[in-house]
């Protein structure tokens, strides 16, 4: 099968690519590189063995999507390109909603015009919105609290009209909860090209010091140690997902299908912070600081569906994801090079 992997530079996208090139699928990449380094495309070469097709544009470029359409043959989707920070997306409303709808209705546009009706959708465990109980399961209602956590619920909504419209489309709408991690190698990973928003790479540049100390935001939540609980999953875990939905696409009769993928399991701040500690075996600064606006007290999944259907269950534990992140980090301390 011929895949075409948007956003496929990034980091979610260059892990599920190493796995999709392993699994013997034909992979084509679509990145702005607006968020990625061109380095990623070399060291993907380099493990995989194989050279790279990769398209350097931007989605909403509907004449060049259009011509990626016609050129080439495309029997799936996986579609990781998109805006993904939700401090910046309140900041920058509009900037969000444009991006990742328009890249997304114009890709939409041109799968049905060319007749490619599978398609694997980076979703969030955002859609599950402010207020829902853990373990979240897939039937809980959508909702959001940022434009970012917006855009997935409308996309996710967008793909659903289309699904009810064209009955032969097969999509899959994977919830993410929240990846860390990185490649066994050490040589692909998160490189966040500003200060990091997320809890592993903040940490990871604090231990690489690049960072003074981590602050944990807020410790008097209704959680056992008072720090929130999160359903962290390895990124490769996290790509295995994608391979399992992506055949699940060739059987199932559903022409949509929702999957959380995430361990189920609630880890803390500080429980991350230990394991990270572990990694690098010393002890890593923090201190506690007041709330971030936003910020729920527990987010981790129920993922019995993506087990019974998919026949897929996360298997890293978060030592395996810290000591992961801080081999890519160790290696890397300024993520990649420029090109
Ligand atoms: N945290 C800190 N200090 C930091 C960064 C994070 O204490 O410097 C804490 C946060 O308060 C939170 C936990 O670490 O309790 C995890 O925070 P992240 O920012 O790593 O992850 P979130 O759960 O806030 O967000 C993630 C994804 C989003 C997605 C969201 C909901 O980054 O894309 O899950 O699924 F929308």
């Amino acid at each position: 099968m011929r895949v075409l992997v948007t956003g496929g530079a990034g980091y979610i996208g260059s892990h599920t690519v190493i796995q999709l090139i392993a699994a013997g699928q034909d992979v084509l990449i679509v990145d702005s590189f607006a968020n990625a380094k061109p380095t990623v495309i070399s060291r993907l070469e380099a493990i995989t063995g194989k050279p790279l097709l990769v398209y350097a544009f931007d989605l909403r470029d509907t004449d060049k999507t259009e011509d990626l359409f016609a050129r080439e043959q495309i029997d799936a989707v996986i579609h990781f390109a998109g805006h993904k920070a939700v401090g910046e997306s309140v900041q920058k409303p509009l900037e969000y909603y444009e991006n990742n709808l328009d890249s997304t209705l114009v890709l939409a546009g041109a799968m049905a015009r060319h007749a490619v009706t599978k398609l694997v959708f980076s979703s969030s465990a955002t859609v599950y919105g402010a207020n829902a109980p853990v373990p979240m399961s897939e039937d809980l209602p959508t909702s959001a609290t940022n434009p970012y956590g917006w855009t997935k619920v409308m996309i996710e909504q967008i793909l659903r009209d289309v699904a009810v419209a064209q009955p032969e489309w097969r999509i899959a709408l994977l919830r993410y909860f929240n990846p860390v991690g990185a490649h066994a190698s050490g040589t692909i990973g998160e490189d966040p090209s500003d200060i990091p928003n997320n809890l592993v790479p903040y940490l990871s540049q604090v231990a690489v010091g690049r960072r003074e100390k981590l602050q944990i935001f807020g410790d008097d939540y209704d959680t056992p140690d008072g720090t929130p609980l999160r359903d962290y999953i390895h990124v490769e875990d996290l790509a295995a997902g994608h391979i399992a939905a992506l055949s699940k696409l060739a059987t199932t009769e559903s022409p949509v299908s929702t999957w959380n993928l995430g361990t189920g399991v609630g880890t803390s701040v500080l429980d991350v912070l230990h394991a990270f500690e572990r990694a690098v075996g010393r002890a890593l600064p923090y201190e506690i600081v007041g709330r971030r606006a936003g910020d729920i007290a527990a987010s981790y999944a129920d993922p019995h569906r993506a087990h019974a259907e998919l026949g897929w269950t996360a298997t890293r534990t978060i030592d395996d994801m810290c000591a992961d992140s801080w081999r890519w980090q160790s290696q890397n301390p300024n993520g990649y090079p420029d090109a």
